[in-house]
């Protein structure tokens, strides 16, 4: 007779209502710069879409970060101590395994994701791994401001770790603001965080435009998704999706109407020129340097920073 585990995950479910979606968009569509925040590309298939960004050869942001806390895990495990690790957009858990692997005192890690169904299979499935882990699973828009249920597990030291760059995907403003808010919410601690670090136009606009056109699939999910839960029609036959690097520092991503049309929505019209562009996301690149004056700036340490030998990723630790 074969035994299976079958965990219950602690599930704690702050996903917001479909009428803030609702509104994001409406409100987003009617901008001079049609924008909709990139945290709405997470539904279900969008998880799945992005995991394949994940493993594209052009996509080395997360190959590299891999590596990095691969290569340094010990130092990284001695760090930890045995913290509560909370994970913002934890996506798979793919990451954190190799922190867990390597830092077996870690005795609960809580798992935050906007996506439910991938935030539940993931945590399942590590939780089969790691059966002495006590996981706890918080479905929530970690971007905007959040909440950690006060338990009673949860009150050891925590630690934080923010991997991806998805700090990239906000302003360099509401970064700041957001470190702020993420140390206010973890009390005394320290972050873990993953950060692209800046480099050519060359590399930069294939891992964000690919020959196989997952990442064009993946932004233009967000207008299937409004289609389905907001009674939109978009025709994606009529609109198509564009990355460039801006000097500034930031690779923009877009969706582009391919005619003149209007989009009906039950409420409203939305009209679209040709050419005219749907802001999904922006990704800010920042030297090692450029990321901790930010951070100090949010009232962050600097403590430490690895990077890979060909310096296209970094990783920071950071305490207040
Ligand atoms: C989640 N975030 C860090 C990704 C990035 O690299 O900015 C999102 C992404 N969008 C398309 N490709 C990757």
């Amino acid at each position: 007779m074969t035994l299976t585990f079958d965990p219950v995950v602690q599930f704690y479910d702050f996903h917001p209502a479909v009428d803030d979606f609702r509104t994001a968009v409406l409100q987003g569509l009617t901008q001079p710069q049609k924008a909709i925040a990139p945290q709405f590309l997470y539904d279900k298939r969008g998880s799945e879409l992005f995991d394949q960004i994940c493993m594209l050869e052009e996509y080395y942001l997360t190959r590299t970060e891999v590596q990095i806390l691969q290569d340094n895990a010990t130092e990284i495990a001695k760090l930890l101590g045995d913290s509560v690790l909370i994970e913002l957009g934890s996506g798979s858990s793919q990451k954190v395994r190799i922190l867990l692997e390597a830092a077996p005192q870690v005795k609960t890690y809580v798992a935050l994701d906007i996506s439910r169904q991938h935030l539940y299979e993931s945590c399942k499935a590590l939780m089969q791994d790691h059966r002495q882990l006590e996981t706890i699973a918080i479905c929530t828009d970690y971007m905007r401001s959040f909440q950690i249920p006060d338990l009673p597990v949860l009150q050891n030291q925590r630690v934080g770790f923010f991997p991806g760059s998805s700090i990239g995907n906000l302003e360099p403003d509401e970064a700041v603001e957001f470190l702020k808010n993420l140390a206010s919410v973890l009390g005394s601690g320290a972050l873990l965080i993953g950060v692209d670090l800046k480099k050519s136009k060359e590399i930069l606009e294939p891992a964000y435009d690919d020959a196989k056109g997952i990442s064009a699939a993946f932004a233009l999910n967000l207008l299937t998704r409004i289609n389905r839960e907001l009674g939109a029609n978009f025709n994606l036959d009529h609109f198509s999706y564009d990355a460039f690097y801006n000097p500034i520092g930031r690779i923009e991503m877009r969706i582009v109407s391919l005619k003149d049309q209007v989009v009906q929505f039950k409420e409203m019209s939305v009209p679209f020129a040709q050419g005219e562009t749907l802001r999904t996301e922006h990704s800010y690149k920042y030297s090692v340097e450029e990321f901790q004056a930010l951070a100090t700036k949010a009232g962050l340490q600097p403590k430490q920073v690895w990077t890979d030998s060909q310096q296209l990723f970094s990783v920071h630790y950071l305490s207040w």
